[in-house]
């Protein structure tokens, strides 16, 4: 494939900084782009990161044809940069292309467009303990048309953030969750497999309402309001007092979560319990009261495991769950994990892919 780069010699426009604590803030000075029209890619280049040329009339602005994904890339200390997982991002992003009717993007565009992005701008990859280089892939309709009908035309682009945890305290201060019937993120049938942009979008009011009940986030309910379903910007689990994690099984309103999936792939291996099952409400209630639930929280790429030590209800009343304190078994998780992916616990075969010195060749 024949990737562009303009301008050449690439310029540093601004300084990357030597740490990082915040989430989805700071950009690199480079995008991947590339352009769909008359049912092929075009033209895929690295650019300076800038705003894009859009029509009024473009669809993604009116009707939300829009998705994205989130993977991360971790600096070794071998200096060398590594993604993790990008594989399962690739595939995902083209489930949630299939879902939006927005066409494939060929994993061979997306990873060599990745894969020379971060070449050029390595040196934005922190190497800090709970930071990363947080990457986005994303995809949006550019038709101008209002018919409400799939775009003939789109952008793909992958822009990156050196980021901090999600949550401000990250792994060492658990969050409070509402439970709540009043709002649900995805029905059977819907768009809730996806990361199709307006799945967040229509998640803002819930969380605004979390927030006001004095929760971070909502965990939401199936539209039954009967099973719990998952959080919205990560899956959801919990431990029961055997040490065994339990994730809300993938149902077609939940998101395949890639850090899910790893974890029931590690637990296959025989490294701890895990397994996913449809979980009844007024179980896991009772089992945190009985104490038989003892630690609980939350797997993502931009969450990895967040501690949730408290659950909120609509009737005002309150759960909290084991001691209240983050547990051992969520931090051993957290601490494979993470070890995992910043190279100092091997690491499945196949989860890692060192980021190649192009311009060495
Ligand atoms: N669920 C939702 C709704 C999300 O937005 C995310 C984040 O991507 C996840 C779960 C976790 O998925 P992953 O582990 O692939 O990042
Ligand atoms: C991620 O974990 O990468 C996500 O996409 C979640 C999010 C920040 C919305």
């Amino acid at each position: 494939m024949n990737i562009s780069y303009a301008p050449l010699p690439v310029e540093r426009r601004q300084t990357p900084p030597a740490t990082v604590d915040t989430f989805g803030e700071i950009r690199t000075d480079h995008m991947f782009v590339a352009d769909y029209r008359g049912g092929a890619w075009h033209d895929p280049r690295i650019v300076p990161y800038s705003p894009f040329s859009l029509a009024p009339g473009a669809a993604c602005l009116h009707y939300g044809q829009t998705l994205f994904e989130g993977a991360k890339a971790f600096k070794h200390t071998d200096g060398e940069v590594y993604i993790w997982r990008f594989d399962e991002n690739m595939k995902r992003l083209n489930h949630s292309a299939s879902i939006l009717m927005m066409p494939e993007v060929p994993e061979d565009l997306q990873l060599e467009g990745l894969m020379r992005l971060i070449d050029l701008e390595r040196d934005w990859c922190p190497g800090k303990p709970e930071s990363s280089l947080y990457i986005r892939p994303f995809m949006f309709a550019t038709q101008d048309m209002l018919g409400v009908k799939p775009s003939k035309t789109y952008i793909f682009c992958i822009m990156l953030s050196p980021s901090g945890p999600y949550y401000a305290g990250g792994f060492n201060e658990a969050i409070t969750l509402l439970i709540t019937e009043k709002y649900h993120r995805a029905v059977s049938g819907g768009t809730g497999t996806s990361k199709a942009a307006g799945n967040y979008a229509a998640s803002l009011r819930p969380a605004k309402h979390a927030v006001d009940a004095g929760a971070d986030q909502v965990l939401y309910l199936d539209a039954s309001n009967t099973y719990l379903e998952e959080v919205g910007t990560m899956n959801h689990f919990h431990v029961l007092d055997d040490g065994t994690f339990v994730i809300p099984r993938f149902d077609d309103s939940v998101l395949r979560s890639i850090t899910s999936v790893s974890v029931l792939e590690l637990a296959g291996q025989g490294r701890f319990k895990a397994r996913q099952e449809k979980i009844p409400l007024k179980d896991f209630i009772a089992d945190i009261k009985s104490g038989r639930i003892i630690e609980a929280g939350g797997f993502g790429t931009a969450a990895v495991v967040s501690p949730v030590n408290r659950y909120l209800l609509e009737d005002g009343s309150s759960l909290t769950v084991g001691d209240g304190k983050i547990g051992r078994h969520s931090r051993a998780l957290y601490e494979l994990y993470s070890g995992m992916q910043t190279g100092l616990v091997p690491a499945p075969e196949g989860w890692l892919r060192k980021v190649p010195r192009f311009k060495a060749d």
